[in-house]
């Protein structure tokens, strides 16, 4: 099983967090995420730090609280296992920085992961490869409802790599603003979501501790999380962009 590596440990206050900013930076275009464990920072202070690093994606919603609700249905408010995804992969231009931040842990699982999802196509077939590149598909954006044809791969803003912005969590409906085929080749997706769920050697995992923070690409990595037991889990989710 892999692990994720800290990056960085022992920050403890706002202003030793902001003196790293640089670090943070050159973690994120090298590994592609910044990791690292505070003790005594609020997310008051997590969030100054962040909103120094980038442009909130969508000020409406600057922290979203990823804990168990039993009034929403979505995935992230509930103890189950999260399938590989990228996050907002609907939408015109997804959020390039995902943080987490944890304020609160589960009693057994809910152990977080990401996939590199460059390594991870590399190990298709070409064939297979230059099909999924080559297919367009109908996405319907969750935010303006909006539906365009594109292909499942998008530039990334900063490095213009060529990068799968796709969900394995409810593709086949439209109506849950997944991707469909304009050719209705259903086999195109199944065959990608089978190797992203089988491919779990692929996985690099973090068991969360109070405190903890990554920011990490979403450009690069797809994200899940196994399923957990107890109620304390709690994590705090911000998405940015680049500054303009
Ligand atoms: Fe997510």
């Amino acid at each position: 099983m892999m692990i994720l590596t800290y990056t960085q440990t022992h920050t403890h206050t706002l202003e030793s967090l902001n003196t790293i900013k640089l670090s943070v930076s050159e973690s994120l275009k090298t590994d592609g995420y910044f990791l690292t464990r505070t003790n005594t920072v609020s997310i008051d202070d997590v969030f100054s730090f962040l909103t120094n690093i980038g442009d909130l994606w969508m000020p409406e919603f600057p922290v979203i609280d990823v804990q168990i609700n039993q009034g929403n249905r979505l995935y992230a408010f509930t103890n189950s296992k999260i399938p590989p995804h990228n996050e907002c992969c609907h939408e015109e231009i997804p959020p390039l920085w995902i943080c987490l931040f944890c304020v609160g842990v589960e009693e057994e699982g809910g152990e977080f992961y990401l996939v590199n999802t460059k390594n991870s196509l590399g190990k298709l077939e070409p064939e297979y490869f230059e099909k999924l590149n080559a297919t367009k598909f109908i996405v319907r954006s969750a935010k303006t409802n909006y539906q365009v044809e594109r292909g499942l791969f998008q530039m990334h803003p900063l490095s213009k790599e060529k990068s799968l912005l796709y969900t394995t969590i409810g593709c086949y409906s439209i109506k849950s603003h997944g991707f469909q085929s304009k050719e209705n080749d259903p086999f195109v997706l199944k065959k990608l979501n089978e190797h992203l769920l089988k491919s779990t050697e692929d996985y690099q995992y973090h068991k969360w501790q109070k405190g903890d923070l990554i920011i990490f690409d979403n450009y690069k990595f797809m994200h899940g999380r196994m399923a957990f037991a107890g109620l304390e889990r709690h994590l705090k989710h911000i998405r940015l962009v680049p500054k303009k």
